[in-house]
């Protein structure tokens, strides 16, 4: 896992260590440019083959805060590793902070060129070293033009730290932003990377080690409440399947789902929760769902009986409950909701709450006092939309601060599902997924979710390792976004389906047993 820092927590990581560890700034941005200059020169020499690179001409634009000093240190090294390498000043020189002002001295001692009216189509690359995470307002006026001319030019763009116009914390554009190929951040991704739209205009992002230290004088934690993200590696972290297990330890799961027409997502879900290695899964459904469930998915079992005895029986049965997927919201759909959410609550059991399960609670809120902390609620914008009472372009504002929002009203583990998905739960854990594509916004995609996340949560039931509800709610939506990348590179984003990706499932997990 990486951690993903907001605005404030890189502010206070840098401040301590300028001043607890007497690292001077001026050696955190020299890093900094050697990082970021490295990268364009790495980028140069695979465009050009190592050695000739004399048509090559950069372009640095650079602001007056702290990130046009990174920008300015970074036109003197190329400069003085023999690329054309200019500056141009974007704002109010005599604004410029002093490690910038400190940059800019030295870059006038090595004589690197500064453009004041620069022909923005004869570069090959462009540099952006306007704005960091320091933006504050919206962008206007001249640097609005600056910007512009800056993304119509066909040059290869390289942002250093974030793009310029990006909100470091939700990732919005700020009136305008600078469309990089490549970004290099400093010591840790910032939110405004990883959410939408910030992450599309970021480009490739490489994160690069600039010697921040994250502890504070006493050795405590700084910036402790940062988010992480999910990477590869973590997958090996899954839990290995005991070699004398038997189908009871490796979980079994309740999925409370279907209605009269609609077996599909019931299909789904059920299905990526065997393919995620669940045990057993049992289909709490309608009686006339059984023909085609039971012809579709054999390995399922399937009940359609509803009353006190048989409900308390299934429920005694399970591991992990999933309520929700294609279960309609009125009549049968709606007391089976109700008699599972409140009984499985009662007992104990984690509870994914997943479509319509999530629309009838929006439609009862007196439901609510049933979620808590062993409840995972999966809504999609829309969903959330109506649980929360804010439309979804109000939720896509800060979808972060909306969901930390919910998860403490409702005490339970909140999913957000988006193109970047947002899990957190009432203690501000906080996680950001980085995998998966567009392929995966098709019909039964959150079906597949909740059957994995299902998944995962049986794993955890027979090792000895404890790991809290949001990280494996977190882990499933990362490994559901391989699947996703996994579907892609097989049919296309385009071509891809709900089933390509439980098709995915099981190479994917192989990487937990490498
Ligand atoms: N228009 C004009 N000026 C603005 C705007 C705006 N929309 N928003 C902010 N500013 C001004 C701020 O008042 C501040 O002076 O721009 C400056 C912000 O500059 P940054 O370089 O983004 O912030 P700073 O804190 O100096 O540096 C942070 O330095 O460590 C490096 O690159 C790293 O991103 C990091 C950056």
């Amino acid at each position: 896992m990486k951690k993903v820092v907001t605005c404030s927590q890189m502010k206070l990581l840098d401040h301590g260590t300028i001043h607890n560890m007497h690292v001077p700034s001026l050696v955190l941005m020299e890093r900094a440019a050697l990082a970021t200059a490295e990268e364009i020169r790495k980028y140069l020499e695979k465009k050009n083959g190592s050695g000739n690179l004399k048509k090559e001409r950069i372009l640095t634009v650079c602001g007056f805060g702290n990130n046009g000093g990174d920008g300015i240190a970074i036109a003197r090294l190329l400069h003085l590793a023999g690329i054309r390498s200019e500056i141009y000043l974007a704002g109010n020189p005599d604004k410029m902070t002093e490690e910038t002002r400190h940059q800019w001295d030295i870059a006038m001692s090595y004589q690197v060129p500064v453009m004041n009216n620069p022909v923005w189509d004869e570069y090959t690359v462009i540099v952006d070293g306007i704005f960091g995470v320091g933006l504050s307002r919206e962008i206007t006026g001249n640097y609005k033009e600056i910007i512009d001319h800056m993304n119509e030019a066909p040059a290869y763009k390289a942002a250093v730290d974030i793009p310029s116009g990006i909100h470091g914390d939700t990732g919005a554009v700020l009136g305008t932003a600078f469309e990089a190929d490549l970004t290099v951040t400093f010591a840790y991704k910032k939110r405004g990377l990883c959410l939408y739209p910030g992450r599309a205009y970021a480009g490739r992002t490489v994160v690069a080690d600039i010697g921040i230290y994250d502890r504070d004088r006493d050795g405590s934690e700084l910036a402790s409440k940062a988010a992480w993200h999910i990477e590869k590696s973590d997958m090996k972290t899954l839990p290995a399947r005991k070699p004398w297990g038997n189908k009871g330890t490796f979980g079994k799961v309740l999925l409370v789902a279907g209605s009269k027409g609609m077996c599909g997502a019931a299909c789904l879900s059920a299905s990526a929760a065997l393919h995620g290695g669940a045990g057993m899964v049992k289909i709490q459904t309608v009686e006339e769902n059984r023909i085609p469930l039971q012809s579709l998915l054999p390995e399922a079992m399937l009940t359609s009986e509803f009353d006190e005895e048989a409900n308390k029986k299934n429920l005694n049965w399970c591991d992990v409950l999933v309520i929700g997927p294609g279960l309609g919201t009125e009549g049968s759909g709606k007391e089976r909701m109700l008699w599972f959410l409140e009984n499985g609550a009662k007992a104990g059991k984690p509870v994914i709450l997943d479509a319509d399960g999530l629309n009838i609670l929006a439609m009862h809120p007196q439901w609510m006092k049933f979620i808590g902390e062993q409840t995972i609620l999966t809504p999609h914008m829309g969903e959330m939309s109506r649980l929360c009472g804010l439309n979804v372009s109000e939720l896509k504002e800060d979808p972060v601060a909306r969901a930390y929002q919910y998860a403490e009203k409702s005490g339970g583990v909140l999913v957000l599902k988006d193109a970047c998905t947002v899990v957190t739960d009432r203690n501000e854990k906080l996680y950001l997924n980085l995998s998966g594509n567009s392929g995966m916004a098709t019909a039964g995609s959150g079906d597949v979710l909740s059957g994995i996340i299902a998944s995962v949560l049986c794993m955890y039931l027979s090792c000895e390792e404890e790991r809290e509800l949001s990280y494996k709610a977190a882990m499933a939506v990362y490994i559901h976004g391989l699947c996703g990348d996994i579907a892609r590179e097989k049919k296309g984003s385009h071509g891809m389906t709900a089933k390509d990706m439980i098709e995915a499932l099981p190479e994917v997990l192989k990487l937990a047993e490498v």
